[in-house]
């Protein structure tokens, strides 16, 4: 972590200072922007190591501070990223509508209400010491997502769109920016919504709401889309304009404790699947219908977005932003010349959304733009640095090698990645939003056909049908996938090209029917078969040297070594478990694994150099993190 010494918190002190806060709802998190500049943002389940956790960002915010070398007297302005008397008013009216059938589900929001939510500025005041003294700003949910999505964007105008589960009324919207202004020109309302959409089938599907939206996108290529005209016909009426309006006697989460109700068991052949229990064909076919309809939604949403402000970029941003197959579709329809996504596209986007919708829509203050976007390839988190890890590893007496020089160090990395091994990457600055982009990332040879089925169930203890994404060398993207353009992010998704493609042997087309994923996901269906899902895509992050560093070095090592620009490229963590943050998180989750191989910085541990843990205590481990 940088240290912030006196010289420079004086000089910092001349500067407007602004701390973002999102909490309370999903991902709380934290994030600073200096005279413009985000110096730091973080999520505070990697401190707590709680995934998703909601709770004030206490530990986000004292890192951020840390990070600009202030305190919390130093911030000019404090602001939150969403309005909660707003969203008190929608509570209430929803209850009073379906009253006195939601009494259930409102008594239980109501506690956290009456003690905190409602009282956010005395809340914000205590957790910051009663050491900020002005005042506390607090802008609209998606005012915050749009801020988030324009202002770091590289454009000087775009049209932008905001689309997520719901934040105070809103659960989408249409806007325009232009230089240091944003406005929002069109909006949808609760309880019609995009997101809960798909959190309703995300539920219906077994999976967690939330956090498994993620899962049903990666298991939609697996289904056949049969039930879109039942979704169409019966639960959601997509207008031209990609407004939508939800028949509400099929959905439960106005009024209850789910998503879903009865009625919509009736529509879909029984009753949702049980967490846990054997993904079949159904949930597949479900899956591939909702997903269906969000990209149809997604793109008239779009082409309204487009007619409403003349732009030809989009930006976006929101929980439906993190769908990277409905992007990569919005960016191959040609709606938009360019489509830019926010990283932390989520709530906890929404800190840094609220921090730059004051700097830039309140105070004024310009922004120039200069082609590149101001994320600085979203490593705005900590950075521990190579002392800190060694006098961790040598406080522990745990057996490590050190290379002092970095090609000797990516040489042994990429010797270890060819020979098949796979490895848990630590360097640098922590990622801020859900992805892993190389600085806490698990990495391996993506030729490997067996690659996928072995970091899914012995490293990350996860379903196995979930693909793995690539990163590619920018130079290389072309080569490997349908992209023509950088995708740092890991936002927008490409197939595979077609050279690359296998040809299938009867035997193989035949695994690809068989109701058991783990069969189908064996079958090696192009060059780069590990980052490459049954539909022949991929997520695509490319790694450039400006953003990526030493990242991008490792992996010219190894093309180097094997003539392959891809690696495959997966979050630092077991399932249920946040993002690994500091080098001793790193390492327990190293030990709890059969990674073969951990880079801390400049230190390396090898599997075989390790005691053994004991299946006790790697047990209690994997079992600390609940199932998402
Ligand atoms: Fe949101």
């Amino acid at each position: 972590m940088r240290d912030g010494g006196e010289e420079k918190s004086d000089s910092v002190r001349k500067q407007k200072a602004i701390l973002g806060i999102s909490a309370f709802y999903h991902d709380s998190a934290a994030a600073l922007v200096v005279d413009g500049e985000i110096v730091a943002a973080a999520q505070e389940e990697r401190f707590t190591r709680v995934k998703h956790d909601h709770r004030f960002p206490d530990r986000a915010i004292d890192y951020c501070l840390r990070e600009g070398g202030l305190s919390a007297e130093d911030l000019d302005h404090v602001v939150f990223y969403d309005k909660p008397l707003l969203k008190f008013d929608r509570l209430l009216e929803t209850y009073l509508a379906f009253s006195p059938g939601g009494l259930r589900s409102f008594l239980s929001a109501m506690p956290l209400w009456l003690k905190t939510k409602l009282h956010l500025p005395r809340e914000i005041r205590r957790h910051l010491g009663g050491r900020y003294r002005r005042a506390i700003a607090f802008t609209g949910h998606h005012e915050a997502h749009a801020a988030s999505a324009f202002f770091p964007s590289p454009f000087d105008e775009a049209a932008i769109l905001t689309v997520d589960g719901v934040g105070e009324w809103d659960t989408a919207t249409i806007g325009h920016g232009m230089g240091n202004r944003i406005r929002l020109l069109r909006a949808l309302h609760f309880p019609h919504s995009l997101g809960l959409l798909y959190s309703a089938f995300t539920y219906f599907t077994g999976f967690k709401v939330n956090s498994g939206e993620y899962k049903l996108m990666g298991l939609a290529p697996y289904g056949e889309p049969r039930y879109v005209d039942l979704i169409l016909g019966k639960l959601v009426d997509l207008k031209e304009d990609g407004s939508l309006a939800m028949d509400m006697r099929y959905f439960n989460y106005c009024q209850g404790l789910t998503m879903t109700g009865p009625a919509f068991d009736r529509l879909f052949g029984g009753p949702p699947r049980r967490p846990e229990a054997m993904i079949t064909q159904r949930e597949m076919d479900i899956a591939a219908s909702i997903q269906a309809v969000t990209e149809e939604a997604v793109l008239r949403m779009g082409r309204t977005a487009r007619e409403l402000t003349g732009c030809d970029r989009l930006c976006l941003a929101g929980g439906v932003a993190l769908n990277c197959v409905a992007n990569g579709k919005l960016l191959r329809s040609g709606i938009f010349e360019d489509v830019w996504v926010q990283p932390a596209a989520g709530d906890a986007g929404g800190a840094l959304g609220a921090a730059l919708f004051v700097q830039h829509q309140l105070l004024r203050t310009p922004r120039p733009t200069n082609g590149s976007d101001t994320m600085r390839g979203s490593l705005l988190g900590p950075d521990f640095g190579d002392d800190a890890v060694r006098h961790f590893l040598d406080g522990r007496s745990i057996p490590y090698g050190r290379y002092s020089e970095e090609g000797r160090l990516l040489d042994a990395v990429a010797d270890a990645m060819a020979a098949g091994q796979v490895v848990g990457w630590f360097h640098g600055r922590m990622e801020f939003g859900p992805r892993a982009l190389g600085a806490r990332s698990i990495i391996g040879d993506p030729r490997i056909e067996s690659m996928q089925s072995t970091m899914n169930l012995r490293i990350k203890y996860r379903e196995s049908f979930r693909p793995f994404a690539p990163c590619v060398l920018i130079e290389d993207v072309g080569r490997y996938f349908d992209l023509d353009r950088e995708s740092p992010y890991m936002l927008m998704v490409a197939e595979v090209r077609k050279e690359l493609r296998c040809q299938l042997t009867d035997e193989q087309r035949a695994a690809m029917r068989d109701p058991d994923l783990r069969k189908r996901v064996n079958v090696k269906r192009s060059e780069i078969p590990a980052v490459t899902h049954v539909d022949m895509s991929a997520r695509v992050q490319t790694v450039d040297e400006r953003r990526h560093g030493r990242f991008y070095r490792l992996m010219r090592a190894f093309k180097e070594k094997t003539g392959c620009g891809v690696i495959i490229n997966t979050s630092f963590n077991i399932r249920g478990e946040p993002i690994v943050c500091t080098p001793e998180d790193a390492y327990r989750c190293f030990m709890a694994t059969e990674m073969d191989m951990l880079v801390l910085e400049n230190c390396v541990l090898r599997r075989g150099e390790q005691p053994r843990q004991d299946d006790v205590t790697r047990k209690r481990y994997i079992e600390s993190f609940h199932l998402d």
